[in-house]
Order: C-alpha cells, then sequence, then structure tokens
C-alpha cells in the first residue's frame, strides 16, 4: 500500500498537468522513493510519450476491458530509476465515460499498489471521474497558471471537488437542507452555507467542516512569465479559502522556459537531467508533498468513504438534478 498518494489535476486543458505530474515524479525518486506515475487522463494520456515508453502490453485500460486483472500488470519500467509508469490508452473514443463501478476498480486498485508514492495526472476537465480520482489522493495538487482563464477553471475545478466532497454521504434529507441554505449558487460562500444550516443540523456542519479542514489541497503555478505574476497566484489561494474555506497554500511556481517546452519533444522530463530553476522549483514541491503528515487527511477521507454505502454513493454520483428529484 503506498505510503502517499498525490493527485495532479486543474481543470484547464494544457496548463502543465502532465509536464508537473512526471518531474515531480522523477524528483521523488530521484529523492529515493519507489514511485509509480499513473496516467489518469482516460481520454488523451500521454505520460508515456514524455518518457519515450512503448506500449506494447496493456495499459491501465486494460483494467476496464479486462484485460488484466491487477492494475500491477499494467507497470512499464522507465529510465529513471526507482519510476515506473502505468500508462493510458491513446485517445480512443468514449474512453473517458467510464462506468461508477470502473472507477471504483480503478480507485481501488491504485491504492493496492505496491510501492512507497503513486502520482496521479488525473488529466482535464471538471467530470465526476475527474474529481474523484483527483480527491481519491491522500495530496491534491492543482496546476495552473497565473492566466484569468486557468485561475477560472482551477477554481471551478477545486470547487467541484469540495462541493463534492462535502454533499457526499449526507443523506438525502441533509442535501435538502444543504439545498435549501443556497447549494452551490456561484456567489455562494461556504462559510455562509454552514451558517445556515448549523442551527438546523450541527453535527452534519461539524462533519463537513472535518472533511474540509483535512481536504488536503495544494497549488502549483506554472508557465510564469514574470515574478509580478506570482501574487495573483497568492491571491486565487486567498480567494479559494473566503468562498470554499478549504486551505491551498501555494507549494511553488515553474516559470515559462524553452527547455521545458523542449523536453517534452526530448522524451524525458527535465527533472532527470536540468540543474537550473525549474529542477530546483520541482524539488522543494516534492519536499514539501513528502513531508506533509499524510495520516490525518487519509483518516479523515477513508471516515467519510467508510460512513456510506455504496448504493448511496452511487445515487450521488448521478446528475445532481436526481439527487435534489430524490429529497423533494
Ligand atoms: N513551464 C513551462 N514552460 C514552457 N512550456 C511549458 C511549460 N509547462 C508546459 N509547457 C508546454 O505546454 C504543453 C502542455 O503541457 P502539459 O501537457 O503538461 O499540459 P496538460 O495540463 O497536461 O494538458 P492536458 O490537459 O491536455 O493533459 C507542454 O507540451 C509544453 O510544451
Ligand atoms: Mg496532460
Amino acid at each position: 500500500v503506498p505510503s502517499r498518494i498525490i493527485s495532479i489535476g486543474g481543470g484547464k486543458g494544457g496548463v502543465g498537468k502532465s509536464v508537473v505530474a512526471a518531474n515531480l515524479a522523477v524528483a521523488i525518486a530521484r529523492a529515493g522513493r519507489r514511485v509509480v506515475l499513473v496516467d489518469g487522463d482516460l481520454g488523451a494520456a500521454n505520460l508515456h510519450t514524455m518518457f519515450r515508453v512503448d506500449r506494447p502490453g496493456p495499459t491501465l485500460q486494460g483494467l476496464m476491458t479486462k484485460r488484466i486483472s491487477s492494475l500491477e500488470d499494467a507497470i512499464v519500467r522507465t529510465p529513471v530509476e526507482n519510476l515506473t509508469l502505468i500508462p493510458g490508452s491513446g485517445a480512443v473514443a468514449g474512453a473517458a465515460n467510464i462506468t461508477y463501478s470502473q472507477k471504483q476498480k480503478l480507485i481501488r486498485h491504485i491504492r493496492a499498489l505496491k510501492t512507497d508514492v503513486v502520482v496521479i495526472d488525473v488529466g482535464a476537465g471538471v467530470s465526476h471521474n475527474v474529481l474523484d480520482l483527483f480527491t481519491a489522493a491522500d495530496l491534491r495538487v492543482v496546476v495552473l497558471n497565473p492566466q484569468l482563464t486557468s485561475i477560472q477553471n482551477a477554481y471551478a475545478f477545486l470547487k467541484g471537488a469540495v462541493y463534492r466532497t462535502v454533499r457526499m454521504c449526507s443523506s438525502p434529507a441533509e442535501l435538502a437542507l444543504l439545498d435549501a441554505a443556497g447549494g452551490e449558487r456561484d456567489t455562494a460562500r461556504m462559510a455562509d452555507l454552514l451558517k445556515a444550516v448549523v442551527s438546523t443540523d450541527v453535527s452534519l456542519v461539524a462533519a463537513i467542516e472535518r472533511r474540509l479542514s483535512h481536504f488536503g489541497a495544494f497549488l502549483v503555478g506554472n508557465q510564469v512569465y514574470h515574478q509580478d505574476e506570482t501574487g495573483a497566484l497568492l491571491a486565487v489561494a486567498r480567494m479559494i479559502f473566503d468562498f470554499l474555506s478549504v486551505r491551498t497554500p501555494v507549494l511553488g511556481w515553474l516559470f515559462a522556459k524553452r527547455v521545458i517546452h523542449e523536453s517534452v519533444n526530448n522524451g524525458m522530463p527535465f527533472q532527470a537531467y536540468a540543474r537550473d530553476e525549474s529542477a530546483r522549483a520541482i524539488m522543494e514541491i516534492a519536499k514539501v508533498l513528502l513531508s506533509i503528515d499524510v495520516a490525518p487527511l487519509r483518516a479523515a477521507r477513508v471516515a467519510l468513504e467508510d460512513s456510506i454505502a455504496d448504493e448511496d454513493l452511487e445515487v450521488e454520483t448521478r446528475p445532481r438534478l436526481q439527487a435534489t428529484a430524490l429529497s423533494a
């Protein structure tokens, strides 16, 4: 069982999730931990290309098609010592549309991998599958660019993940209560929502606060062009706390660099050979991620997952309309 699972998401396509995931995985492997990097981008996998790894064997999708019975069977070596990869299949139409039980199976297998650390690239978008893969991890990294469109999507992504966690394991009556209090309205603040609910259901608020304080999310900036832009990253973290009541410390950032761009075509993450400022930035981020005590975060997550029967969860993953209809 991995001692820590780190997911990399961010909503927007092309912000550098895969670049950050691949380089962090290399940094952690170079720090002496055994790392499995999982290409969880179900629609458009390309981590194998970043390491110039062939995929003659089964991929992550083999678990869905039952070609393999254990995710371990999809593991391939990379040129980096201590680092292996679970590649994904390329852009197969419909490949991202895995069922609820396939997703549960994937998460179960990821959590059972025989390694020290797992790094999951969850891919783009805010679909339930992406959000659930993101929140399946102990430590959750949101990659964003200091650009309005990326900030917007990163916020929407985190909001989706946070509200999904908040609504998870709530009974129909509790969901109705949350909806009546304003729910996920765009202008709603989590603090106001909880304030509106607390007089009716103190224990629900306490449970939600525990989930929020153990959310375990972090921001990493990418494609920064100028030092001045890094202030925007800190402002985003403040805004997130303001609206979602979740702390998301900024772990660091990468500047936009030609060498980073070229490393993709070179088939090797820069962390494996560069000794520059980008490499140091990634190493610092890796150090923090390795030093955090994940036990309380994992305990909170397990408690949340255990508190709900699988069938209820399945209802909750259907479109929100149904949850509302249920409670009507
Ligand atoms: N710091 C950087 N400096 C220069 N170029 C970068 C940097 N980060 C990423 N890029 C460029 O952006 C491209 C997209 O990055 P990447 O594939 O990591 O994005 P992504 O978020 O994983 O995208 P997708 O959502 O499509 O999976 C890279 O191929 C690289 O050329
Ligand atoms: Mg990617």
